[in-house]
């Protein structure tokens, strides 16, 4: 598991080689500016004593497993009052990364990519809490994201109201509008790094 203090320090777990070469060096564009990260946190006083993290599946203790889908539970399920299958089995796919931020060993703002070792990958499940939002952390983990995804193209379902993050992080919308789960929805992709 990768872990970095953004307010004070940044460490590698020893098992983030289980992660994959890709996911580590791109950790580590991410990660090395450091300094240029902080400075980009839009609080980053406020921010201190949150820490990121990455990982698999496999790499997640039961704490941190359940703080992690209580988060997500508590935004799409109850947050936004929608009953669908927010465990959908997927978690646990070889090819499915978590990123995170918490404070005090709680989860505040969440992504998940799927297929990450596939031409495409697939960003989804994308959370802070209600506290913790403002702060940055959502746009952090798709920054996050992208360099570990690198050139590759993503793709992922915007919550209408919510397009504009994505366009920021160089998405497009790919087709018209759609509802899923009671909630509107825009396809976006993002095609190379940079376009
Ligand atoms: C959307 C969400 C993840 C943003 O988290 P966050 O950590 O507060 O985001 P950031 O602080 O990085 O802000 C990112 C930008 O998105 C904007 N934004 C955040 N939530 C927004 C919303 N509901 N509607 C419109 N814009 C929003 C912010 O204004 C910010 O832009 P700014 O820097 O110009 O102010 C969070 O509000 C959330 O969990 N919402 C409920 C779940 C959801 O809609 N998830 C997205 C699924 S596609």
């Amino acid at each position: 598991m990768l872990s970095v203090d953004v307010g004070v320090k940044a460490e590698r777990g020893n098992d983030v080689d289980n992660m994959g070469a890709n996911f580590d060096s791109a950790f580590a564009d991410f990660l090395s500016p450091m300094g240029a990260h902080r400075g980009r946190m839009v609080c980053a006083s406020r921010m201190v004593g949150v820490i990121f993290r990455a990982a698999g599946f496999h790499e997640l203790d039961a704490a941190t497993l359940y703080g992690l889908l209580r988060l997500r539970v508590d935004v799409f399920v109850v947050e936004q009052q929608c009953a669908y299958p927010e465990l959908d089995g997927r978690d646990a796919e070889p090819g499915t990364r978590h990123l995170w931020f918490e404070r005090d060993r709680v989860p505040v703002a969440y992504l998940r990519i799927l297929d990450f070792d596939g031409p495409t990958a697939r960003i989804g499940r994308v959370a802070t809490a209600k506290d913790a939002r403002g702060l940055g952390l959502a746009s952090q983990l798709m920054a996050a994201a992208l360099a570990v995804v690198g050139d590759r193209p993503v793709v992922l379902h915007a919550q209408s109201d919510v397009v504009s993050l994505y366009e920021r992080y160089g998405f497009r919308a790919t087709g018209p509008e759609f509802v899923e789960d009671g909630i509107p929805h825009i396809p976006m992709r993002r095609d190379t790094a940079g376009r």
